[in-house]
């Protein structure tokens, strides 16, 4: 066979190969693998135009052509190849994102303001509605602001009924000892004295609400719990001013008209002191086992602001007067949402949480 028919047989042979390779790709990766391999600068192509130069001068031009055409199948055929597995790339990718539109969605629970959270945040809220400023004081507390300056001096009966949790590494400025709070009672004289540094003189009226701490645990007691203080000090404040917010605030609570009676009581920061009862929101004042048959329920401690807890501040007990309440914001939620037990406000049971939480 002569050199020109033996190259010609060369070429015809490689197209058929190629031809034969490129319709077998798999994907366009493999495709270009194959263009390299046949068409690249150091493909088989250039390899067999090697053999050009043995050919005589006559001859050259007659081949020439002929690598020409296989050249162009082939980069024909490589085109057509690769707008083929384009297409296949792109139907497989739009499979693998396929989204199921008609599956139905999972639901993410929302969560919700824990049921004492909320309490806090709805006593809080009917006494900024009239007009009390809102103010905290800390939960770590010195003996003075806890007890001394609430008129209850050292050895005084009433501080051994607080079951103080006294921080025994701790202490104050003056080297008192530090505790944690028994009470929001203290924000009453912080609040008094800020105030009076700031503007002088009374009136002043303060909603403070806020953790506070007991050494006690049982069915009706936890050793954290909260309070809400609210306190007044003006000129001519009776007690006809307390039992108007009393009765007012509690209406407001409860979302109905209940009776109040106040009954005389002992509170060394307040004189005279009164316990509040409420008429039994479970019987209406016909007598269940809640209110014990009586048809009254006991809900906070309240009293005209003793003489001696304004002079702690500097405040003339003779030109102002004052009244104070305290009450416990766990007892106030179980009464309004029939909660049987304290302790459950502190178990974090999911079922107890999602039924009593409420949705923001
Ligand atoms: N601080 C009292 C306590 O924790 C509650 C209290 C009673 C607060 C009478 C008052 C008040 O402001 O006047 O037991």
């Amino acid at each position: 066979m002569s050199e020109i028919d033996a190259l010609k047989d060369r070429l015809e042979s490689l197209q058929a190969e190629a031809l034969a390779a490129f319709a077998g790709a798999e994907d366009l990766n493999g495709l270009q693998g194959l263009r390299v391999h046949y068409l690249g600068k150091k493909g088989a192509l250039t390899e067999v135009l090697k053999g050009v130069g043995k050919l005589a001068p006559a001859d050259r031009p007659v081949i020439g052509k002929f690598v020409n055409q296989t050249k162009q199948a082939l980069a024909v055929a490589l085109d057509a190849v690769e707008a083929e597995l384009a297409v296949k790339a792109k139907a497989a990718r739009i499979e693998a994102e396929r989204i199921d539109v008609t599956l139905s969605g999972r639901k993410s629970g929302s969560g919700a303001l824990h049921p004492v959270q909320n309490g806090l945040d709805e006593l809080t809220a009917i006494f900024s509605q009239m007009g009390f400023a809102v103010a905290e004081g800390p939960e770590i507390e010195d003996e003075f602001h806890n007890f001394d300056a609430l008129n209850i001096p050292a050895e005084h009966p009433a501080r051994a009924m607080h079951d103080t949790f006294f921080l025994k590494d701790l202490q104050g400025d003056d080297g008192q000892p530090m505790l944690l709070r028994t009470h929001t009672s203290p924000v009453q004289i912080r609040a008094m004295k800020r105030f009076l540094a700031e503007s002088g003189e009374p009136p002043l009226a303060v909603v403070a609400p806020g953790r506070v701490y007991r050494c006690d645990y049982d069915v009706t007691h936890s050793p954290m719990f909260h309070q809400v203080e609210v306190f007044k000090v003006d000129r001519d404040v009776s007690l006809a001013h307390l039992k108007g917010v009393l009765q007012h605030f509690l209406s407001a609570y409860f979302e109905k008209e209940v009776a109040i009676r106040l009954r005389p009581h002992y509170f060394p920061f307040t004189e005279p002191s009164a316990e509040v009862d409420i008429g039994c929101v479970f019987c209406a004042g016909k007598g269940c086992r809640i209110c014990k048959g009586s048809g009254w329920i006991e809900v906070l401690g309240s009293g005209m602001i003793h003489p001696n807890v304004l002079k702690s501040v500097g405040i003339d007990s003779e030109e102002f007067s004052g009244f104070a309440f305290g009450l416990g914001v766990e007892r106030m939620v179980m009464l309004k949402k029939g909660i049987p037990d304290l302790r459950l406000f502190f178990e974090n049971d999911v079922r107890f949480l999602s039924r009593m939480g409420v949705a923001k």
